[in-house]
């Protein structure tokens, strides 16, 4: 490794302790007030980070205690700039487009020249060209590590809320545009700031720039805002609140003149689905997002039931959490054993009796069991966002919480007539799979969405194949592919794997 060497002009930590008396800030002038340095402690230590910084107020340079706004130079010695970036980002400086990231050496020139110069080349860390190109940016997410660390939060909400709005107006060229700039926005190692960082990136067109343009300039989409304060928007939000409410009821209700759930639950013609009396029933708990925590509780329960009728059956969380996120709609689950696939009936009943038992032990507020559908040798679905055919249930589970006792003795007796509730109504959902589709329907189940979409669109264009959650088809050998892993599904298309949480689109 290329060690930085540091003139001897600078003595490392040891040797210069109490050599110089310390100095206020307030007797020396800054001369040279165009630049604020901040030195970063972080593999140099206080000690050497003090003398550094008393040197060059000395000086006449400005020099901060700690990491502000006004900062425009950060200095780092023996820090890779990925290294400076990781430690910003945990001091909530995302934006680190807003300074230079300098190595000791520039400082070094700085103190020989008893004056600022220029950063050259070699005194920059590199951020942007060692690990990213512009040019080499996929148009699929399936190309693309996209972790949840999305330094254009910025943007990609605003985006997020014209996604939606198009969705509800059934807009769909638009809307699709928008998903694919967000997801590539969130990729981005960088925050964009100005218009030139987005050269050479795919899937920026026009309409896209234009909002970016905005909210670079302006700190907000003003499009963004206009449909926060759309009627229609506003209602359509609200009404998809409710687990089982979808476009087509929004769009109904709607169009009767209904604005609020209120007006909604005080229609008594209206004929509401089991599952939209149940989404009205557990609103308040299923609108409250799932921790990690309950997830892993939710998980244990899942389980338990399912080994209880099949010991060897694979249970997988899928979804969101499997890729790393610490909240949810719901928890999404992967059910399959070495045996399924074999004899159908057996197959079949594990959903059942796992119903039948939580049924018995009074967990489950509502279900909707889905039988498989699924024909042997059919091809891969051409339609992207298609439902698979696997045997499903969509669930709301009673998660019993652990009831934290805050309360005296005499308080505690109040609330136990008063019989405070101690469960969270959960969405689960379940699907089972025939061993051999296992590792298609863990990628398939594993999401992100647009992260699937690509996927999928790759294959098609890129592969001239077909991929849905139960296979991948060849179509220029005219074979199935088969896989027991999804590193086998990536090479077969192709594709470097991803692990879960880079599929974060
Ligand atoms: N999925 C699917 N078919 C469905 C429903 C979902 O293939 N009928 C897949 C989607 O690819 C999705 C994943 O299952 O990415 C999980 O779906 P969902 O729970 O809706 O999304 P999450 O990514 O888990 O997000 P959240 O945390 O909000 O639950
Ligand atoms: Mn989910
Ligand atoms: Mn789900």
């Amino acid at each position: 490794m290329d060690k930085i060497r540091t003139p001897s002009l600078f003595p490392q930590r040891k040797k210069q302790k109490g050599m110089h008396p310390p100095i206020s800030l307030s007797s020396c002038e800054v001369k040279f007030s165009e630049l604020v340095i901040f030195i970063m402690e972080r593999k140099m230590g206080v000690t050497r980070r003090t003398f550094l910084m008393e040197l060059a107020r000395r000086k006449g340079f400005r020099v901060e205690n700690e990491l502000s706004d006004s900062v425009t130079h950060i200095v780092a010695e023996n820090n890779s700039g990925a290294e400076v970036l990781e430690w910003l980002r945990g001091h909530k400086m995302r934006d680190s487009s807003r300074f230079e990231l300098l190595d000791i050496s520039w400082f070094t020139a700085c103190m020989e020249a008893g004056k600022p110069v220029n950063s050259e080349k070699k005194h920059r860390l590199m951020v942007k060209a060692s690990s990213f190109v512009a040019g080499t940016v996929s148009q699929y997410a399936c190309q693309r590590r996209t972790t949840l660390n999305n330094c254009n939060k910025k943007f990609t909400d605003a985006f997020e809320i014209l996604v939606e709005n198009y969705e509800f107006r059934e807009n769909e060229v638009p809307c699709l545009a928008f998903m694919r700039a967000a997801s590539v926005l969130k990729f981005l190692p960088f925050t964009i700031v100005r218009m030139e960082d987005l050269e050479g990136l795919p899937c920026m067109g026009g309409e896209i720039r234009n909002v970016i343009e905005e909210i670079i300039e302006e700190g907000e989409s003003s499009r963004a805002k206009d449909v926060l304060t759309d009627e229609r928007y506003q209602s359509f939000k609200l009404f998809i609140s409710v687990f089982g409410v979808g476009l087509k009821t929004s769009e109904k209700w709607y169009r009767m003149g209904f604005r609020t759930l209120e007006e909604v639950k005080a229609d008594k013609t209206l004929k509401l689905s089991r599952m939209q009396k149940a989404g009205f029933l557990y609103y308040e708990d299923l609108l409250s997002h799932v921790s990690k925590a309950e997830a892993d509780a939710v998980s244990l329960i899942v389980k338990d039931a399912v080994w209880t009728f099949l010991p060897d059956a694979l249970v997988t969380i899928t979804g969101g959490f499997r890729r790393g996120k610490k909240i949810g709609h719901d928890v999404d689950f992967l059910i399959s054993s070495p045996g399924l696939g074999q004899e159908e009936e057996e197959e079949e009943e594990v959903l059942h009796k796992v119903i039948d038992l939580w049924k018995k032990q009074g967990l489950l507020l509502y279900y909707d069991l889905i039988e498989s559908t699924f024909e042997q040798a059919k091809l891969p679905s051409r339609k992207v966002d298609a439902f698979d055919h696997f045997q499903k249930c969509f669930a709301i589970l009673k998660l019993h919480q652990q009831r934290v006792d805050t309360s005296s003795c005499d308080a505690s007796k109040e609330s136990d007539k008063a019989e405070v509730k101690d469960w969270k109504a959960i969405r689960v959902d379940l699907v089972v799979s025939p061993f051999e589709q296992y590792a298609y329907a863990l990628l398939g189940w594993t999401g992100s969405r647009q992260f699937e979409r690509d996927l999928r669109r790759y294959a098609t264009h890129e592969r001239k194949m077909m991929l849905d959650n139960h296979a991948l088809y060849d179509k220029t050998k005219r074979i199935f592919l088969k896989a027991k892993s999804e590193e086998e599904i990536f090479a077969h298309l192709g594709l470097d794997y991803l692990e879960p949480w880079e599929r974060n689109a």
